[in-house]
């Protein structure tokens, strides 16, 4: 029987109970679908930094390295900075692992209700292409002075043609393989940012050449913004810097009903490390520890990350199992209007898939 070998970081918060109960999820499909996965469970974290000082050990993409795939749940955690949790576990596995393509869809599924009037399932369905290792998350710069009153905080976006280029061209060979509407919208701010973005701008327009078949838009981050809530229902794919993706991808969730329901893919599209699958929401503390997280997004991200492994047949039963509990509404969280727990919903789904 085919074995996968998944390393699972269920992180802080909400991590903890969403990545379990996806966990349950993915066993059934896989028990369904007749192939094993190995979890390696790592307790990398807040909790691990309180202990020992840091997110996750020196060694911590050594460790990593021979996965196929790694799940994550989410991190950050009142009692640290937020910067200090990012950049000492999710950021460095990005970047180490070259994950350069984040991949977050943002569909309206059947039985979830849109907080935009009215739009019907299926009319918003978009996916977002974020750069995800370098742009204004390189953690280049630095403070001097720190604390006086003459203190000074630079940091720097970095972006290199070799990083946009091939960014940009995942998401043109997204745009022509998704059979929509062969549309792809870059997304930057050149009017103000007028180096960085600006070259963004000249080597999107470069690479489209390439791709005469797909139609291209341009739009300024703020205008982007506001088309999202205007006429979602005009985009197919999103390319856009690693900030502004991070930021369209929760306006994308909010206007698809939940953050609850957004998943997020890193990829390595040439596969030499490891990829990584999680939910785009982060820990939510303020509901963590209740047993009332949606868990359906890490399911989601899950499916994402059996389709990527090959196990296309699992990964699309997982899909039409939140689907379908979705659509019959009975079993929903609170961030979908109802009252069922994490864990019953969970169960609703793995009927579901089983
Ligand atoms: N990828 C990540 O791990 C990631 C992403 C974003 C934020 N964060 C971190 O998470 C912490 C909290 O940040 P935040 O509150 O801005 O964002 P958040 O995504 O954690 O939560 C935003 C809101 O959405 C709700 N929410 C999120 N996921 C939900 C789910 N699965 N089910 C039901 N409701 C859900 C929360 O309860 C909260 O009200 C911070 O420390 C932040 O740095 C981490």
């Amino acid at each position: 029987m085919k074995t996968y070998r998944v390393a699972v970081i269920p992180g802080d918060g909400i991590g903890k109970e969403v990545t379990p109960a996806a966990i349950r999820v993915l066993e059934g499909a896989a028990a369904r679908f007749h192939f094993a996965v190995t979890w390696d469970e790592f307790g990398w974290g807040s909790d691990h930094y309180l202990e020992h000082g840091r997110m996750m050990p020196a060694d911590a993409l050594d460790r990593l390295r021979p996965s196929d795939a790694i799940f994550f749940g989410a991190v950050g955690d009142p009692r640290l900075q937020d910067n200090v949790t990012l950049n000492g576990l999710l950021l460095p596995i990005r970047r180490g692992f070259d994950q350069y393509a984040c991949v977050r869809p943002s569909v309206l599924y059947p039985g979830v209700r849109c907080p935009l009037v009215g739009k019907a399932a299926g009319e918003i369905d978009f996916v977002v292409v974020r750069e995800n290792t370098e742009g204004e998350y390189a953690q280049v710069g630095g403070v001097v002075h720190s604390g006086g009153p003459h203190e000074i905080a630079v940091q720097s976006g970095v972006f290199t043609r070799y990083g946009t280029e091939r960014v940009i061209r995942f998401a043109f060979d997204l745009a022509r393989r998704r059979g929509r509407k062969h549309l792809l919208t870059s997304v930057t701010k050149s009017n103000a940012q007028g180096f960085s973005m600006a070259f963004w701008d000249r080597v999107f327009a470069d690479v489209a050449r390439e791709y005469p078949d797909v139609r291209t838009e341009s739009l300024l981050v703020d205008a982007a913004c506001m088309d999202l809530v205007r006429r979602p229902e005009s985009f197919d794919v999103i390319v856009a810097s690693n900030l502004f993706g991070d930021i369209l991808t929760d306006l994308g969730a909010a206007i698809t009903g939940s953050l609850g329901l957004a998943p997020s893919a890193n990829l390595n599209p040439a596969r030499t490390f490891p990829s990584m699958f999680e939910s785009v929401h982060g820990s939510a503390p303020d509901i963590a520890g209740r047993g009332i997280a949606n868990p359906m997004a890490t399911m989601l991200a899950g499916s994402m990350m059996l389709d990527f492994l090959g196990e296309t047949a699992a990964a699309a039963s997982v899909e039409r199992a939140v689907l379908a509990v979705l659509a019959e509404g009975t079993t929903l969280t609170p961030d979908l209007g109802g009252t069922a727990t994490t864990r019953r919903l969970t169960d609703a789904v793995l009927a579901r898939v089983a």
